[in-house]
């Protein structure tokens, strides 16, 4: 009789989504999916409904024997009883069917699993860390990176990646900064909704694209002391015009769903935030996706202090507008109970469910079920040569150059004698950053095989030191070396022996991501100390860092002639550096945050407020602010990054001085290119408003754009300065426009050249 019943229910069902499939209409698109989505609700039970909204990590091997004990005998219970809506961490055409046919067919109404993974800058083939693909601000490229690692993760069973993360923050002792845009709203805002694009593309349902999710909402980068998972007190102005943006930009890009955050903001954890999720993100952003937790967030609303125990956590959760449970167990465990005692309301569930119904849809799984897993398509489209080819893009546009006094870059590519020394030089594991779960180890190209390979030059390598001592937590390396210094005599001999010496430098992979903050934003271990004995015998240091945070390296800027930030790059590592340090792609990128010149100088951001004494009064004053041991200025600020040509700004003119309704004003300059290689500028607009109801930062990038030159060429570069531009968060909390004084520059960093006054 049970089967009788279950074969009817999935033939409704079946009969249900089937009915409208050809429509092609957006609107009548949605009505469509929405009619189809309440008439499977029509048909769950509670426990069914609530099992939709409990996501479970991969919990066995699932090509192995079936779990007949512990937790995933547990899960796998749940799962073949519908009580499983998502998984994560299933990977692999094979391990996604295998559970994606308990969900279909063992389970009563057949709905289909969706499939987390955290793609975070590629699935197989690694692009650069997020936060190195901001420096390229390149949005196309950026775009299409997410597009490539959309199509080789949606290759390999997956349909919903948790990123972009669009997290500002400007705390580099932060660990999770290489994972973002860096620290700037603006730029946050139109990196995040190219990433939503590139992963969404123009049709969810299309076998090559998989859901984004907006994460974290919100405050997370704010933690206190740059520690991770800290708490978050921010005010309201910062959270609107700092923090929210970002966020609301993927709304604009049309984002499938959401992740909260581990903060508490303000003292109540965003998991369990009802202003930040249905107040903010449902009701004023009018948001149709769905929120999940982050991982086991709902639970840990205990230790935080808000809930006293776990079916509190879920009725704060579920009420504030959490509809997924990442790896909690407790919307499964408790949620009908609170329905049944009147602590939530059906009616909430019903909408986190129906939120959930309808990204299955919009992604084509009740449609076909199985249409992530292809094994031809997998094997066809994973490491790919146009998928190789858009990271080795994407990782040459995101090098920034930081310094070239003595013009020893490029390095000519014939009778040179190279020393390649660091331990990060033929390090093919660092690269691919700390997300690469998908990814094998040791599977970018070093810098040793991209040097090799590109030009006849000799190079010798000797790695000086060891930069770890191998000691792992859950196989990643935790322990930095100290004490070994038995290295170092080669890697001298070595260094003398040669005409340049390229240095790689920084941070192996595991010592920025999640859970990796530092309080030290030094060279790790003992490679300062390697640098300063290889200069004392060989004063032609190219120095090319790999790290997923700003470092502060005086000693290097103040010594050394060139210096490359080249961050963790991915797969194609090596090739990007070659082109670059060769001169076949001129540098062209540009610092998403600010690089201190000590930490102590943390949080340190170019949109900071001005102070009531922003400078010195006069000779010998001590009472202004600053500190008494160090400046107030960057080492290199936002925005900056050099090419092997040099930039002009010059001639600037505004087509008028004032701006209003229905008048935007054109700000136009010359911009020439004055150096001896064709080059590519990114050109930034900032603007200062000069008082308001609340105080204003010191400048905003409000626009930018790529010029490039020839050798000598001119071109005259125009931007539009529109009233919308000068909207912010006002002391009335509204976006809105304040009439008054305002100053607008024009730059190759926010350390801007040209500057001229306008009124609104
Ligand atoms: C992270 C999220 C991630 C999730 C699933 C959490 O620890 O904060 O960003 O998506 O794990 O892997």
């Amino acid at each position: 009789m049970k089967k009788v019943i279950s074969a009817f229910l999935i033939c409704t069902v079946v009969f249900l989504v089937s009915c409208n499939q050809n429509v092609n209409l957006e609107g009548a698109k949605e009505v469509s999916i929405s009619k189809k989505v309440d008439s499977i609700l029509a048909l769950m039970t509670l426990q069914e409904k609530i099992g939709q909204m409990n996501q479970y990590n991969g919990f066995w091997d699932v090509t192995g024997p079936t779990p007949k004990e512990g937790d995933a005998a547990h899960k796998y219970e749940h799962l073949k009883s519908g009580l499983v809506g998502s998984m994560l961490n299933v990977r692999g055409v094979e391990e996604v069917t295998k559970v994606q046919k308990i969900a279909v067919e063992e389970t009563r109404l057949g709905i289909p699993l969706i499939i987390g993974f955290d793609v975070i800058h590629g699935y197989k083939t690694l692009s650069p860390i997020p936060l190195a693909e901001a420096a390229s601000w390149d949005l196309e490229v950026i775009k299409n990176s997410a597009a490539v690692a959309a199509k080789e993760a949606a290759a390999n069973g997956i349909n919903w990646t948790f990123a972009p993360m669009v997290d500002i923050s400007r705390d580099a002792r932060w660990g999770r900064v290489m994972e973002g845009a860096g620290e700037d709203p603006f730029l946050g805002s139109k990196i995040a909704y190219a990433r939503v694009k590139g992963f969404q593309g123009e049709d969810l349902s299309a076998v090559n694209t998989i859901a984004a999710c907006s994460k974290h909402f919100a405050g997370y980068g704010f933690a206190e002391a740059g520690k991770d998972y800290n708490t978050v007190d921010v005010s309201l102005s910062t959270l609107y015009n700092t923090i929210l943006p970002p966020f609301k930009a993927t709304i604009d890009a049309d984002v499938k769903t959401f992740m909260n955050s581990f903060n508490e903001l303000a003292g109540i954890p965003a998991t369990g935030n009802k202003f930040l999720q249905r107040d903010v993100l449902k009701g004023d952003w009018n948001y149709k996706g769905f929120v999940v937790s982050d991982w086991g967030s709902i639970a840990e609303m205990i230790p935080h202090g808000y809930a006293k125990d776990g079916k509190q956590a879920a009725e704060l959760a579920v009420n504030a507008g959490s509809d997924m449970d990442m790896e909690s167990y407790l919307y499964v465990n408790h949620i009908e109970a609170l329905v049944k005692e009147g602590k939530v309301n059906e009616k909430l569930i019903d909408d986190a469910v129906k939120r959930i119904l309808t990204v299955k849809f919009e992604l084509g799984l009740f449609d076909d079920p199985y249409k992530y897993c292809d094994l031809e398509r997998e094997k066809l489209v994973t490491g790919s040569k146009e998928i190789n080819d858009a990271v080795l893009d994407m990782a040459k546009k995101s090098i920034v150059l930081l310094k070239n006094e003595k013009q020893l870059l490029p390095l000519k590519k014939e009778g040179l004698k190279i020393a390649l020394i660091g331990p990060l030089a033929n390090d093919k594991n660092s690269p691919l950053g700390s997300w690469r779960i998908g990814a094998d180890d040791n599977t970018a190209v070093s810098v040793l095989e991209g040097l090799q390979a590109y030009s006849g030059n000799k190079i010798t390598f000797s790695k000086g030191v060891e930069l770890v001592n191998g000691e792992t937590i859950f196989g990643m390396e935790t322990s930095i070396n100290t004490t070994d210094r038995t290295g170092f005599k080669e890697a001298i001999a070595t260094a003398k022996n040669n005409d340049v010496v390229v240095m790689v430098l920084g941070e192996y992979s595991y010592q920025t991501g999640e859970g990796r903050s530092r309080a030290s934003l030094d060279l790790p271990g003992l490679q300062q100390e390697l640098l300063e004995e290889i200069y004392k015998v060989n004063k032609n240091i190219v120095l090319v860092l790999m790290n997923g945070r700003p470092l502060a390296i005086n000693w290097a800027n103040d010594n050394l002639p060139s210096i490359i930030e080249a961050w963790h790059l991915g797969t194609q590592s090596g090739n990007a550096i070659a082109q670059v340090l060769y001169g076949d792609y001129n540098p062209s990128g540009k610092l998403p945050m600010t690089f201190p010149k000590s930490v102590g100088q943390v949080p340190i951001y170019y949109n900071h407020k001005n102070t009531g004494r922003p400078t010195i009064p006069g000779p010998n004053q001590v009472f202004w602010s600053h500190y008494i041991d160090e400046t107030n200025q960057p080492l290199y600020e936002f925005g900056y990054g050099l090419s092997y040509t040099t930039f002009k700004y010059e001639n600037l003119k505004l087509s008028s001085t004032t701006v209003n309704e229905g008048n935007s004003i054109e700000v136009s300059f010359t911009l020439t290119n004055t150096g001896k290689y064709e080059g590519k500028e990114v050109t930034q607009l900032y603007i200062r408003d000069l008082f308001g109801s609340i105080t204003r930062p010191v400048k905003e990038l409000k626009d930018f754009n790529m010029v490039t030159l020839k050798p000598g060429e001119s071109k005259t570069v125009t931007f539009t300065i529109t009233k919308e531009m000068l909207q912010f968060y006002t002391a009335n909390n509204k976006w809105e426009v304040e009439p008054g004084d305002f100053k607008v520059y024009i730059g190759g960093s926010s350390n801007t050249v040209l500057e001229a006054d306008f009124t609104l």
